[in-house]
């Protein structure tokens, strides 16, 4: 395929259609209230990225509990408080031309007690003397997704983004290593992935007709089983529980290392199931027109930009312009984030990050 077709329309199952085939991937920056409320710098960011050309903007993992917080200085959406700041953003995107997702995030056991959060682990043996979720904890914190979603709605934006990765607990509670309750929410596959499927459901259920839902999966790391995991998208996508599925690889290339998909690419195991009006996207080095391009190519329906949205907040229109656009060379000084708009703050995120803010650089 060539660069315009990343510039079709894409419709989904529900509300509008994304204008292409460009998401902004979820990226936490730490430039929240300490009370999760957005900041100025979170308006500002979103505010600039809503020019940028994307179809679809997600915004950073955002906390549906105080209690499942992982990162100081986290955007929240788990109370009325929160709205007007959330509102402001979904305004600000719709006027830019995009559609917007709020990401749905609990850190599970990796909850952060010096933040405020309270570790939720599936398991008792996962950390010491932290007792496993009880039954009636767990269908809370489903609970509370599904309270988070209908904030999101109520906030004006077109849908949230259930995030399914990383270890985070719809991940922890997928992973026979960190789950071993012997309840309806462990054991078996079905078992496992109910707390995952509740979540999608109830959104669904609470949320309107025209609300997007969309799940992000990773899939390597915490005890993930490739096998698994398939198994369930396969069945998320064969009934259309979601919109999309945004696949949170580290690098879309990346092949699989063992197994009985050993030597595939990891995306092909994925894109080759069937997907009926799911819409199917990859994260992970898209750095440069023709990566995205090659991306439609090998079966993605749209293409998740992450770093590369960093360091120019307008990579679609970039593409648009220039078929042959590659991104900066990595690290970069701080003053060229700066310049670009960055706060101080999101640039003291990034210094966090191997090979991005050249180290030393003022
Ligand atoms: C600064 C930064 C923050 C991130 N924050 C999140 C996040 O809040 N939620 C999430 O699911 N992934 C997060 N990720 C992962 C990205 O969404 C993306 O999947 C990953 O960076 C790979 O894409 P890339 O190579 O284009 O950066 C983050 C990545 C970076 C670099």
């Amino acid at each position: 395929m060539s660069i315009s077709d990343l510039f079709k329309p894409l419709t989904l199952l529900h509300g509008p259609a994304m204008r292409n085939r460009f998401m902004l991937a979820p990226l936490t920056n730490q430039q929240s209230e300490r009370d999760g409320t957005a900041s100025e710098f979170d308006q500002a960011w979103i505010g600039q990225l809503s020019q940028g050309g994307y179809a679809l903007i997600q915004t950073c993992a955002t906390t549906v509990e105080a209690g499942g917080i992982a990162f100081d200085r986290q955007m929240g959406i788990h109370c009325e408080g929160h709205l007007p700041g959330l509102s402001r953003m979904a305004a600000a995107i719709r006027r830019g031309g995009g559609l917007s997702a709020v990401q749905l995030h609990h850190a599970g056991h990796r909850a952060n007690p010096l933040l405020g959060g309270v570790p939720a682990p599936a398991s008792g043996d996962t950390l010491p003397g932290v007792h496993a979720l009880s039954t009636q904890q767990v269908e809370r914190i489903r609970d509370s997704f599904i309270a988070a979603a209908r904030r999101a709605e109520l906030a004006g934006f077109d849908g949230v983004a259930v995030h399914g990765a990383f270890g985070w607990i719809l991940s922890e509670f997928m992973s026979p290593h960190l789950n071993d309750r012997t309840d309806k929410y462990g054991g078996s596959v079905a078992n496992r992935a109910r707390l995952t499927l509740e979540v999608i459901e109830g959104i669904r259920r609470a949320c309107g007709p025209d609300f997007q839902i969309g799940w992000r999966l990773s899939i390597e790391r915490y005890g993930l089983r490739l096998e698994e995991l398939r198994e369930v998208t396969a069945e998320i996508l064969d009934r259309e529980l979601i919109d999309y599925l945004d696949l949170a690889l580290w690098d879309s290339a990346q092949r699989v290392r063992e197994g009985p998909f050993q030597g595939k690419t990891m995306l092909s195991v994925f894109t080759d199931l069937p997907r009926k009006g799911v819409r199917v996207g990859a994260a992970g080095k898209i750095m440069s027109a023709q990566r995205a391009s090659q991306l439609l190519d090998e079966g993605c329906d749209f293409v998740l930009i992450g770093r590369a949205g960093i360091l120019v907040r307008d990579f679609p229109l970039r593409v648009h312009a220039d078929p042959m656009y590659d991104s900066p060379k990595l690290p970069v000084p701080a003053q060229y984030l700066r310049a670009g708009g960055l706060s101080e703050r999101f640039i003291n995120h990034m210094r966090g990050w191997p090979y991005f803010v050249e180290p030393g650089s003022a």
